[in-house]
């Protein structure tokens, strides 16, 4: 089945072309994503009212030119997916919307997709990855460690009690007048820095519950760059290291608990995955390697293009859902919030037609 993804919840115009096949394996046919940054850019953060308009701006040509890449007409494709949030509700609305008139038109089901069950399910559009597994979901909106136990199956293990991870880079990327998005800006500058010269401290460290927390760390790195202020490159390439390493840290330690979590209440993941635009950092990727290295299990993490926004991860849940026969009517409402865990689950059984003759 070939599915048409839309996504537009943030500062991402995309619409991608994903086709899943009969033994449930998944292939990209097209991704286009257009990033607003250079609109945002000069106010250090996504605009909601310049986000909206850009989206309505755009969204069709990204859609034609995601068809066209593909090689396949509206008529041959499936389903409509779009993202339906969580998410800035401007942009929701327009992806939203323009998914409803493409699906009424050409008469084909609407599927609302959930925009952090996407980054979920990402792991098995690239590596057809099993239930259950351990998703540790960090973007620049949420940070949260899940049970991955089935399409519209998720289990919350931990969250953050205050900011998401990506904000906090993104925060700190702002407080040294580094440029927006943040997160690849500090990644950049940690390269070159010494992680050791600023003494940061790693919050909720041995807890048992798995949890995360990021205000602390960002006190302090405040604290340490006023106290240095003003800053020369090197000052800056030293905080982001120091930043990033204990980051890097607490990853490491709360993941560890989440992974104790996962098994006491959903016996042994078949992997630990990581999604969400903050796995393209690869100082967080490779402390995940090592850790699923210990606990003896694969890391997923989908390709950095795959981890942040796109459309093509909109087409796959799409299509996974479309697999279990769950579409949306038409009169489908945009949400601004809307946790993972109340995603609705896949009801019903499937008709084994097949064992029937
Ligand atoms: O998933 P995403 O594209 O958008 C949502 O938040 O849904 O994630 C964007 C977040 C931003 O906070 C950005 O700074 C962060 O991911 N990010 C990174 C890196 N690349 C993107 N954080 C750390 N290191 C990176 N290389
Ligand atoms: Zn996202």
């Amino acid at each position: 089945m070939i599915v048409l993804g839309i996504e537009t919840t943030c500062d991402e115009t995309a619409a991608a072309v994903v086709e899943r096949q009969a033994d449930g394996r998944g292939r990209i046919l097209s991704n286009i994503v257009l990033s607003q940054t250079d609109a945002h850019a000069a106010f250090g953060g996504v605009v909601p009212e310049i986000a909206a308009r850009a989206h309505v701006e755009v969204l069709d040509g990204i859609v034609a030119e995601a068809l066209g890449q593909a090689g396949v007409s509206l008529d041959r494709v499936d389903a409509i997916a779009a993202a339906a949030g969580p998410g800035l509700i401007g942009g929701v609305i327009v992806g939203l919307t323009t998914a409803k008139a493409i699906a009424m038109v050409e008469n084909k089901p609407l599927i609302a997709v959930n925009h952090l069950e996407a980054h979920a399910l990402t792991a098995r559009l690239t590596d057809a990855t099993p239930f259950p597994y351990c998703l540790f979901l960090a973007s620049g909106g949420h940070t949260q460690i899940l049970a991955v136990r089935g399409v519209g199956d998720y289990v919350r293990i931990a969250t953050t009690m205050d900011d998401a991870i990506g904000e906090a880079f993104d925060k700190t990327a702002k407080l040294l007048g580094l440029g927006y998005p943040g997160g690849p800006q500090v990644e950049k500058e940690a390269a070159h820095g010494n992680p050791s010269r600023f003494a940061l401290p790693r919050p909720m460290q041995h807890r048992k519950e798995a949890d995360f927390s990021f205000s602390g760390l960002k006190t302090a790195l405040r604290l340490e760059a006023e106290a240095v202020a003003p800053l020369s490159d090197g000052d800056v390439a030293d905080l982001c290291a120091s930043f990033q390493q204990a980051v890097v840290d607490v990853v490491y330690d709360r993941l560890r608990a989440g992974l104790r979590i996962f098994r006491a209440q959903h016996g042994a993941p078949s992997a630990l995955v990581v999604a969400g635009g903050v796995a393209a950092n690869q100082a967080i990727r490779i402390v995940l390697q090592t850790l699923a290295g210990e606990e003896k299990m694969p890391l997923v993490a989908p390709p950095p293009e795959l981890c942040t926004d796109n459309g093509a991860m909109i087409a796959w849940a799409g299509a996974e859902r479309l697999a279990l026969g769950l579409t949306d009517t038409l009169d489908v409402a945009p949400k601004a919030r809307w946790p993972l865990d109340e995603v609705a689950a896949a009801r019903g059984r499937k008709l084994n037609t097949a064992a029937y003759k």
